[in-house]
């Protein structure tokens, strides 16, 4: 492998190929100039390894796919986590493979997570680019991805300001409400409880964030927003999957380019994203102007900017209108996924279902739902 070879090994090789290329160059120029920038890639390629890998340190087992390229051909395109648990067969809990000159770690347990980024989180908390995503599909707004450092130290400040363990209690009224909207709808009409388990979440984050008030049916245009934006995401949260993550130079392509479909959806992506965060901030800049703004995270963010003046205002508005839209893109599908996962684990189990009904029982009685403040004697569910 490239980061085996000795400086030495690399320097000869390095002059063998300089007097080839010049030998060549008098009879074919062309044939020179895409040899010397094959030349220059294998290079390049070889000194980030090295500085990567210094010792040639053995990775740990996964697909090896094929030299130069590796494993792109083999990065699941659908369901990558089916993918990930057969590799994880094979090869265990930790897969490593490299695409493009790119290395990827697969890390298939929760133990190995925290090892990883729980007691090591130190050194292990950086992102990876993410040219599609980020840079062409304008999602730098979230802070999941982005790099270590004092960007994402503010965003990280600002929305720990609003959800940590002693300002949440503040939104249980919000949830109250939402929760009993969405038992009625339940109870009404149980078989749509996926749509029902989608507008709760909606519903309490809109209303938590932005202080807005979503319709109570799928239909609704923020709530459109926020469903076409996760599925613009759509494979492009898949790590590696795209030619420009591990070719970031290509994200300078015109959207024009023969074959540049990539940027097109990418430009696509941006009109939705950027909806996405500018709209719903945009509202309640507005609300407030005419003193009608319901109390919300953004609302509070948007009181404690600096004057109009100041020279890191544009800044700190830019995080104020990011932090309401990872809130939401984080936190609404997240959650929905949790309790359909706990849906189904209920129909499964009859027995889990009898076992929390009567713990909710001999805690509220028949005559009352329980709410937050029963949680401390709700010991199993
Ligand atoms: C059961 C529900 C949830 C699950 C399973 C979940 C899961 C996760 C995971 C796995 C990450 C790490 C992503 C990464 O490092 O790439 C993450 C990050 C994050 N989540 Fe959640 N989440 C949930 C609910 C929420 C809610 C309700 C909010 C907001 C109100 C939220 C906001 C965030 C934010 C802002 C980050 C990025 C944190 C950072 O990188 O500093 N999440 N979540």
């Amino acid at each position: 492998m490239l980061s085996q070879l000795s400086l030495q090994d690399v320097s000869s090789a390095v002059t063998h190929a300089v007097n080839y290329l010049l030998s060549l160059s008098e009879s074919y120029p062309y044939l020179s100039y895409a040899g010397g920038a094959v030349f220059v890639a294998i290079v390049t390629r070889w000194l980030a390894e090295r500085r990567r890998n210094p010792r040639g340190l053995p990775y740990p087992p996964g697909p090896r796919g094929l030299p130069f390229i590796g494993a792109y051909y083999e990065i699941p395109e659908k369901r990558p986590w089916a993918v990930y648990k057969e590799w994880s067969k094979k090869h265990g809990d930790l897969i490593f493979y490299k695409a493009m000159g790119q290395n990827y770690l697969i890390v298939q347990s929760i133990r190995r997570a925290n090892d990883l980024f729980e007691k090591r989180s130190a050194i292990y908390s950086d992102r990876p680019p993410q040219p599609m995503a980020v840079d062409l599909m304008g999602w730098s707004f979230n802070m999941g991805w982005q790099p270590y450092g004092s960007w994402w130290r503010r965003h990280r400040k600002a929305f720990h300001e609003h959800f940590n363990a002693n300002a949440i209690e503040k939104y249980d009224p919000i949830q109250t409400k939402a929760l009993h909207c969405f038992l009625n709808k339940l109870l009404r009409q149980p078989a749509g409880f996926g749509d029902h388990i989608q507008n709760l979440f909606a519903a309490i984050i809109m209303k938590t964030v932005y202080g807005i008030t979503i319709s109570n049916d799928n239909n609704d245009p923020w709530m459109r927003n926020i469903m076409e934006a996760l599925q613009s995401l759509g494979s492009v949260g898949i790590p590696g999957l795209y030619l420009v993550d591990h070719i970031p130079i290509l994200k300078y392509i015109p959207s024009w380019f023969p074959g540049a479909e990539f940027k097109r959806e990418a430009e696509r992506g941006l009109k939705i994203t950027t909806r996405l965060v500018v709209e719903p901030y945009e509202a309640v800049k507005e609300s407030l102007r005419k003193g009608a703004a319901e109390p919300s995270v953004v609302a509070a963010l948007i009181s404690d900017l600096p004057p109009e003046n100041h020279p890191i205002r544009a800044e700190e508005e830019q995080i104020a209108a990011n932090i309401g839209a990872v809130s939401y893109v984080a936190g609404a599908d997240t959650s929905g996924t949790i309790l359909l996962t706990c849906f189904l684990g209920l129909a499964m189990n009859m027995d889990a279902q009898k076992k929390a009904q009567a713990e909710i029982d001999a805690c509220v009685g028949p005559t009352r739902l329980p709410n937050a403040s029963d949680r401390p004697s709700l010991l199993d569910l």
